[in-house]
């Protein structure tokens, strides 16, 4: 089999309530590479269209996942917040053009090749936009409790 997509301590942004839901996207990839690997597949049958569904659900787990995050960065008044918003909104796009390629290959097997494709498009957005929040992140807190986001003008108040 190959290898299984396995969350790195490296990837944490140090933001807890982040960090959780970028694992749990892991995660479920990780659970979908079990299920629909090329050596399981043949052994299922009468699930046609189990793969795309799996990988529709998470595309809806990573949106839900990019409003908690909009929300967050909203939160502690985020200035980039439109441009972050901007490379959400294309990542989903992307994503809903791969899930209709699959759909109209009729993809059954969750090969290394769409398995990459997945992994890739899910790093390129924990370990690139979001590495950026972060350090922003941390410049407008001071370090302070990531659990508890609170405005900067409130963490300079007494
Ligand atoms: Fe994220």
């Amino acid at each position: 089999m190959s290898k299984l997509p396995r969350w790195r301590e490296e990837w944490s942004l140090n933001i807890d309530v982040i960090d959780q839901e970028h694992r749990a996207l892991i995660e479920r990839l990780a659970d979908l590479c079990l299920r629909f690997c090329p050596e399981v597949t043949p052994t299922r049958s009468g699930e046609a269209n189990a793969l795309i569904e799996a990988l529709a659900e998470l595309g809806e787990q990573a949106r839900a996942h990019f409003l908690h995050e909009e929300r967050f960065m909203r939160a502690i008044g985020f200035d980039e917040l439109p441009e972050h918003q901007r490379e959400h909104a294309l990542m989903m796009a992307e994503y809903t053009a791969l899930l209709r390629e699959w759909r109209a290959e009729g993809v059954e097997v969750f090969t290394p090749s769409i398995q990459e494709t997945v992994r890739e498009w899910l790093l390129a957005h924990i370990l690139g936009t979001d590495r950026e929040f972060a350090r922003a992140y941390f410049q407008l807190c001071g370090g302070d409790d990531p659990l508890a986001p609170s405005p900067p003008r409130d963490l300079h108040l007494g």
